[in-house]
């Protein structure tokens, strides 16, 4: 549980791509109130870097979800967020290819139906993830604490050997 660099890849990753599926449905609503073409061409293609970007940082969630013990309420809790996420993104996957069809990136009822179906398993699923950083201390360093030293300064910890014990 102390890989830094490890622990620190998803909670980086994610908000690219959260943000990027947020922006996806505001452009489409902006599409369907103005009826602005171009707000649509730009809803389809941030879904579909908010899809890729997703995919990526789920890899990084997985090998993170394979150092928790397993038997743990955290491994359970990630399973369920990791199962949530790759289903938001399926959902958001599926309704970008609704619209390619369509030729023109016009969002369909159905897709637009996916998305915020998506939208609504991604606040769930970013949920759980808080659950498991805050209240199942995932990824927290042991030594955290309010007066905890930098993790860029070098913290000798005494030698078992040379501790004289
Ligand atoms: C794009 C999809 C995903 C999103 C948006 C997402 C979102 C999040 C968020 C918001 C956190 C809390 C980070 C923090 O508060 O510092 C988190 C943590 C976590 N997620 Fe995900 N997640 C995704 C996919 C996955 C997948 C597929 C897994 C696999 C099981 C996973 C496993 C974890 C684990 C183990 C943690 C806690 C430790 C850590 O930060 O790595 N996530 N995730």
């Amino acid at each position: 549980m102390r890989n830094r660099a490890r622990f620190a890849a998803h909670p980086m990753l994610i908000v690219f791509p959260l943000g990027l599926l947020v922006t996806a449905v505001v452009l489409d609503a902006l599409h369907y109130v103005t009826g602005g073409h171009d707000f649509a061409v730009s809803g389809a293609y941030t879904t579909a870097a908010g899809v890729i970007g997703g995919s990526f940082a789920a890899m990084f969630g997985w090998v993170d979800w394979f150092s928790i013990p397993p038997g743990t309420r955290a491994r359970r809790v990630g399973l369920l967020h990791g199962l949530i996420n790759a289903a938001m993104l399926a959902l958001f996957a599926v309704s970008w290819i609704l619209r390619l069809n369509e030729g023109t990136w016009q969002p369909t009822g159905t897709s637009v139906i996916l998305a915020l179906v998506g939208l609504v398993l991604a606040v769930h699923g970013g949920w759980l993830g808080a659950e498991l950083v805050e209240r199942l201390g995932v990824g927290v360093d042991e030594d955290a604490g309010l007066d905890a030293a930098s993790p860029l300064k070098h913290t000798a910890r005494p030698s078992p050997r040379l501790s004289g014990t």
